[in-house]
């Protein structure tokens, strides 16, 4: 039996709109800025530039306004990790992913108005929002401000260094992306979760 429950309120599908649309078009120029031919790039070289740096100041007002709703709702209490029991949890998840699914098992952390993230997304978003994307932000900022960094750290250029964990942070949620959006097919059907961050109801199995 199907079953529908809200769990997206219409910030969060508005914040997690302009996130994707943001972080896609931070990828496509930080990439182009990164690997592209100076003589031919994929995008010029002067408009990555600055439509990277105007992406980027929209996605941190963006992030402040995820966390300001996270602090304000109970959106925030769905990302509390708690240690107890967490390996056996992951475990169990990562056994039903890899091999109950396809047996058509039941999912073995159903999701319901207590519990809306399993226990491998749970943590995936912990990281990724709460660790991953403000270092983003720190050292893009950084660059954006250059004059802020540290010429010199133990020996190597600070600028090298803040570059470095930038674009490390940025494969990171550019490898995030890819899995996410893969996870988001394990739904009661392929398409049923990219329509409940439309509708803002979860389908049940
Ligand atoms: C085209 C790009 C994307 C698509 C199609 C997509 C799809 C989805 C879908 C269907 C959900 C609802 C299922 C769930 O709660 O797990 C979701 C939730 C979520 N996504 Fe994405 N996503 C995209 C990009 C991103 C990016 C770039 C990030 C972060 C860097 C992100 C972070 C999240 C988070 C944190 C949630 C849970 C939000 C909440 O309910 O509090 N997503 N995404």
């Amino acid at each position: 039996m199907s079953s529908k429950i809200y769990l997206y309120p219409v910030w969060v599908r508005l914040w997690h709109l302009v996130n994707a649309l943001m972080i896609i078009l931070l990828i496509l120029t930080g990439v182009s800025m990164q690997y592209s031919n100076p003589d031919a790039p994929f995008i010029r070289f002067d408009l990555a530039v600055s439509w990277h740096n105007i992406a980027g100041i929209i996605l941190t007002v963006n992030y402040l306004l995820f966390i300001i709703g996270n602090i304000a709702t109970h959106n925030g209490k769905y990302y509390r990790l708690r240690a107890k029991g967490l390996i056996d949890r992951l475990i169990k998840q990562f056994k039903y992913y890899t091999l109950g699914v396809y047996k058509g098992q039941q999912p073995p952390f159903p999701i319901n108005e207590q519990r809306k993230f399993n226990p491998l997304q749970k943590i995936a978003y912990a990281f990724i929002m709460y660790l991953f994307m403000p270092l983003l932000f720190i050292t893009g900022w950084a660059l954006l401000f250059p004059e802020t960094i540290w010429l010199n750290v133990f020996g190597v250029s600070g600028i090298l260094l803040t570059a470095l964990l930038h674009i490390v942070m940025g494969f990171v949620i550019s490898v995030f992306l890819l899995v996410h959006i893969y996870f988001c097919t394990f739904g009661a059907t392929a398409t049923a979760t990219f329509r409940s961050m439309i509708s803002g109801y979860h389908e049940g199995h």
